[in-house]
């Protein structure tokens, strides 16, 4: 294995490096997921009462929702290090046997983009999971023969945007398997204050509630509108988030009032324009507005979805009675009668 395997946060996730100084280390700093955050409570609780590791853990939901921060907050809790990977880094099934057996008792193994393993990487995983062994093929050839050489006792923590791309193997291995969802406007607005204590930026309460609610129910584009709008009350105002300093500042970045940007915006409007509302396929909406099949599966469908702008159908993508509305286009009588249908 080379050290380089072994990737920080700031490799495995973009946002991260810019973000790390705003990210809660404890559960008790962490908002929101409250159901989640219990859960753990408890599971690491026990674990760290029997003095054994914690089960291995899946956490899946769309980007930005604090997946990576979970497994840190995770490892702070056990008093134990991160070890930070992502799928996609680890090529060969030597690099991944090379991370497991340098893993101390009750280390945490953290695994970005999991479903994105090859398989036979995630084949040396299942016994490494399971027994806490793995299967060495030592040789070449005729001669070759394989050695199992055990592991201490670690944590898995993987994650993942969709668990139906995990195989059902994995999948089943991890005890705890938690769902991330969209934060509440009212946890975005307390993450808002405390971002903005830690950046030192003074922020009105009208303010606060503003930027919470354009930010898509993620909390890594709150601290990124957040830091946008300090850097335009520091130019263009007196240094005070007003909520006159927040309008003008989201405006300039083009973030409108539900938080969309320019690709939530074209997504709707070419199936409505060109696709006469939907249904249409995924791919189709992918070639017609030039983005990825999986970015718009994975970041811009799931909240255009709950925020009740897209409908998933079984024949396709429609835009919904809310979608027309925004852009100010009367429904068609087909849409209204087919979205009953549904
Ligand atoms: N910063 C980013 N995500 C956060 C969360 N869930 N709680 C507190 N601060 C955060």
């Amino acid at each position: 294995m080379t050290d380089d395997r072994l990737v920080t946060a700031a490799r495995v996730d973009e946002d991260a490096q810019y973000e790390a100084g705003l990210r809660p280390r404890r559960l008790d700093e962490y908002i929101g997921q409250d159901r989640i955050r219990e859960n753990l409570q408890v599971a690491i609780a026990a674990a760290k009462q029997r003095n054994e590791p914690l089960d291995h853990v899946l956490l899946h939901g769309p980007p930005g929702l604090g997946k990576t921060t979970l497994a840190y907050v995770i490892g702070n809790e056990m008093g134990v290090p991160v070890r930070a990977t992502s799928g996609p880094a680890i090529e060969k099934p030597g690099d991944l046997v090379g991370i497991v057996t340098n893993l101390a008792a009750n280390e945490v193994l953290f695994i970005d983009e999991i479903h994105r393993m090859s398989p036979a990487v995630e084949e040396i995983l299942y016994p490494a999971l399971e027994d806490y062994e793995v299967d060495i093929v030592i040789g070449q050839g005729p001669s070759a023969r394989t050695v199992k050489m055990r592991l201490e006792r670690f944590t898995l923590i993987g994650a993942t945007t969709r668990t139906g791309l995990l195989t059902s193997p994995l999948r089943s291995r991890f005890g705890i398997t938690h769902r991330l969802e969209f934060y509440t406007p009212q946890d975005l607005e307390e993450i808002v204050r405390r971002s903005a204590k830690i950046l030192n930026v003074p922020i009105d309460d009208a303010a606060a509630v503003e930027i919470a609610r354009r930010a898509r129910g993620t909390p890594r584009i709150v601290n990124r509108l957040l830091r946008r709008v300090r850097d335009y009350a520091q130019v263009r105002a007196a240094g005070t988030i007003t909520l006159a300093v927040a309008h003008a500042g989201l405006k300039l970045l083009q973030v409108d009032e539900n938080g969309f940007d320019e690709v939530d915006r074209k997504l709707l409007r070419t199936i409505i324009d060109k696709f006469g509302g939907g249904p249409v396929g995924l791919n189709t909406i992918a070639a017609a507005i030039s983005e990825e099949k999986d970015a718009i599966e994975d970041i811009y469908e799931p909240f255009l979805i709950q925020a009740g702008f897209l409908d998933r159908t079984p024949r396709g993508r429609v835009a919904t009675s809310l979608a027309y509305g925004y852009f100010g286009l009367p429904v068609p009588a087909e849409q209204r009668r087919d979205s009953r249908l549904w």
